[in-house]
């Protein structure tokens, strides 16, 4: 990307956009960091008008976007497409633009050409990857390319196979002491933040306290630095059993199907559309149209 005099350097935020340090800064106030899922345009204007701190374009798309049945199937070029339309919206809060599978895993080259994608292509802040592990190495790499990278660890849904399922994690001493050593590995290797997904409280509370970046939780109680919700869980929109962590603030796929059932039911009723709803044309031009039809 070439820097023009005048226009900001790459790594310079957008004006108004909430600057990455001043979520360490809140971790050290302790004043809570709201993340939420979006992946298009008008939830990421809601989004940034109900003042959330992050958007996160998660992989999760895959499911409750594009209906597949797990995160595995979704596309780099998939998740680079939604994510435009949310930084399209998204003017203050940081837009972490999700890695999906297989684009990350084999290499560290193939990490920060992933994550340039995102950030040139999509329009991203930072990126989000899963796992530790090898995967700190990648985290190592993207973040020393100068991109902001968050972690992601406990339940992992891109290797939920490999986890026995859609389980939480880390409820052993052995799997707890884990987790707590990935999450230092990966703070260690530059990540600015670790969501923690479907872990005890407890567990999450002294991996947060242990850490100086802060940390983003998903089924991990209350004491993360902050929380994440996916979008459709949260308002309702997504069919099926909902994870016990998810409280849903809205039943919104119900008001939907009533308004469309509504809608249906005006137009064969006749009832929609209204004489408020419908274009006039005035009686000269209407009566010259007439004439025009009456000499074809
Ligand atoms: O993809 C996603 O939405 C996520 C959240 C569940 C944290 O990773």
């Amino acid at each position: 990307m070439s820097t023009r005099p005048g226009s900001p350097a790459p790594s310079t935020p957008a004006p108004g956009k909430l600057p990455l340090p001043e979520l360490l800064d809140m971790k050290r106030r302790g004043d809570p960091i709201v993340m939420i899922t979006a992946y298009d345009a008008p939830a990421a204007r809601i989004a940034d008008e109900a003042g959330v701190e992050l958007i996160l374009v998660g992989d999760t798309a895959a499911m409750v976007m594009l209906g597949h049945d797990s995160t595995i199937p979704v596309t780099l070029d998939e998740m680079i497409f939604l994510t435009r339309a949310v930084t399209r919206s998204a003017r203050r809060p940081l837009v972490v633009g999700d890695l999906p599978f297989g684009t990350y895993e084999v290499s560290d080259e193939q990490a920060v050409a992933s994550a340039i994608r995102m950030l040139k292509e999509g329009g991203a802040d930072v990126v989000k990857l899963e796992g530790a592990g090898r995967m700190v190495d990648r985290v190592r790499a993207i973040s020393g390319s100068n991109i902001g990278v968050i972690g992601h660890i406990g339940l992992t849904p891109q290797s939920a196979t490999k986890l026995g399922g859609f389980k939480a994690q880390g409820r052993t001493a052995h799997a707890a002491k884990r987790l707590y050593d990935d999450a230092l590995a990966l703070e260690e290797a530059g990540a600015f933040a670790i969501v923690l997904e479907a872990v005890p409280a407890a567990v999450a509370e002294r991996v947060s306290q242990a850490l100086r970046i802060p940390t983003i939780g998903i089924g991990a109680g209350s004491g993360t630095d902050g929380q994440v919700l996916v979008w459709h869980d949260l308002l309702g929109m997504y069919p099926g059993r909902t994870p016990r962590f998810v409280k849903r603030y809205a039943e919104i796929a119900a008001e939907i199907g009533d308004a469309v059932a509504a809608y249906a039911s005006d137009v064969r009723s006749g009832a929609f559309p209204e004489e408020k709803h419908t274009y006039g044309i005035s009686a000269g031009e209407l009566a010259e149209f007439e004439a025009a039809l009456r000499k074809r």
